[in-house]
């Protein structure tokens, strides 16, 4: 579930490497530093390993989303269309680049329907972002095709599924860009942190350009000298995140065959339930099984399964319930409580589109999350703690 379990003596040496330097910034300082460069390092293996030709280390997902947004010159005028089930922060990245997201159903695998992107289009459109939720993938095969025919741009939001792939392609690598988070609960965590990966030279400079001021980082002249192609922002990761980031890296292929044992385990106990079905995944070779997703026959069932868990002491998360992961509990959103008096974007003169977040567009949300829980699944899990699991389980499926 979270990178902070295996944290150990690697993490240590690496933050001490920087500390010894004294130097935190990614950038400059070329006769202090001493050649530690751990930002450059974590974006070069993170870039190898995902299959991309780049990528670039920012301060949070949702600053990797912007950036990414912002390099894929989304804006005012435009609407990118997301899932109904997603963490808030993919929503307001839109918002933040003074664009419109438009909500769109999911199906089987609980991330972005690809048959529902055409439902959703109108002349507005300019990108998708399909999710991948709880460490799983979408259907990201057809995600790509159906945008590419329609000329839409794909951001892959991968913040909760590092290290995660679809038929042996890397999550993130499938789009035009993709993002990852590093945040305090992420599979790997810098505290707070993030990455964006593509192939694309052009968008890759663009996205560098602005998550630094817009400085064109001209290796061969003096910082303070450099030309700026465009005006950014500072969305710099730094050298101690950078840090963490290596080791934790170099620690993903452990700490998902953790979770994957873990996982099957938890699976074995729950398959005892009558009734309970597992969550369809794609490509469950792709899985880093950070979560554990079933379905029960109703939302009923479902209500009263979770509060029986509950008094075994066993977290289940009821998404639908939740005020961060379900668009429709938004309110704020559904209000257009941007958060500038103007209501901006949804203002904007240039854009004259519609926007309907009300359940009665997405069905399949609705019915499917309305009977889903998920448990997150634990790197350490000692032989005793599972056992309490797994009688706990037995428990409450008896008194269902
Ligand atoms: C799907 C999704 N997108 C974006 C983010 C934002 O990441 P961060 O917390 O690093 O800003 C998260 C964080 O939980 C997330 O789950």
């Amino acid at each position: 579930m979270a990178g902070y379990e295996a944290f150990g003596k690697e993490e240590i040496k690496e933050v001490m490497d920087v500390m010894e330097t004294g130097i935190l910034m990614r950038y400059g300082f070329d006769a202090e530093r001493k050649g530690v460069f751990k930002v450059r390092q974590f974006e070069e293996e993170f870039a190898a390993a995902c299959g991309t030709a780049h990528a670039l280390g920012v301060t949070s997902g949702s600053a990797a989303l912007k950036v990414a947004l912002t390099a894929l010159d989304v804006g005012p005028g435009d609407e990118v269309i997301c899932p109904a089930f997603t963490f808030i922060a993919t929503y307001e990245a839109v918002l933040e680049v003074g664009a419109i997201p438009i909500m769109a159903d999911i199906d089987a695998s609980l991330n972005l329907d690809p048959d529902d992107i055409i439902n959703k289009m109108t002349p507005y459109t300019k990108a998708v972002i399909p999710v991948h939720m709880c460490g799983a993938p979408a259907n990201i095969d057809r995600i790509v095709e159906v945008a590419r025919k329609s000329h839409l741009l794909v951001l892959e939001d991968a913040a909760q599924a590092v290290g995660a792939s679809f038929r042996g392609k890397k999550l993130g690598a499938f789009g035009d860009m993709g993002i990852f988070s590093f945040d305090f609960n992420k599979t790997i965590t810098t505290g707070e942190g993030g990455m964006i990966v593509t192939d694309r030279e052009d968008l890759y400079k663009r996205a560098d350009w602005y998550h630094d001021h817009g400085h064109d980082h001209n290796p061969k002249i003096h910082r303070a000298q450099e030309d700026h192609p465009l005006l950014g922002f500072n969305y710099r990761m730094n050298e101690l995140q950078g840090a963490l980031g290596l080791a934790q890296f170099r620690k993903l292929p452990e700490i998902i065959a953790a979770q994957r044992q873990n996982k099957a385990a938890l699976k074995d106990a729950l398959g005892q339930v009558p009734g309970l079905t597992f969550r369809n995944i794609p490509d469950p070779d792709g899985d880093t099984a950070t979560f554990l997703g079933f379905h029960l026959p109703d939302a009923a069932a479902t209500e009263r399964f979770q509060s029986l868990l509950g008094e075994e002491k066993i977290d289940a998360v009821l998404f639908k319930k939740n005020k961060w992961h379900y668009v429709p509990n938004w309110e704020h959103l559904i209000a257009w409580s941007t958060a500038n008096s103007k209501k901006y974007p949804f203002t904007y003169p240039g854009w004259r589109g519609k926007v309907d977040y009300s359940i009665r567009i997405i069905p399949r949300a609705e019915e499917l999350l309305g009977r889903t829980l998920f448990m997150a699944i634990p790197v350490k899990l000692p032989a005793e703690r599972l056992e309490r699991l797994q009688e706990g389980i037995a428990k409450a499926a008896r008194r269902m």
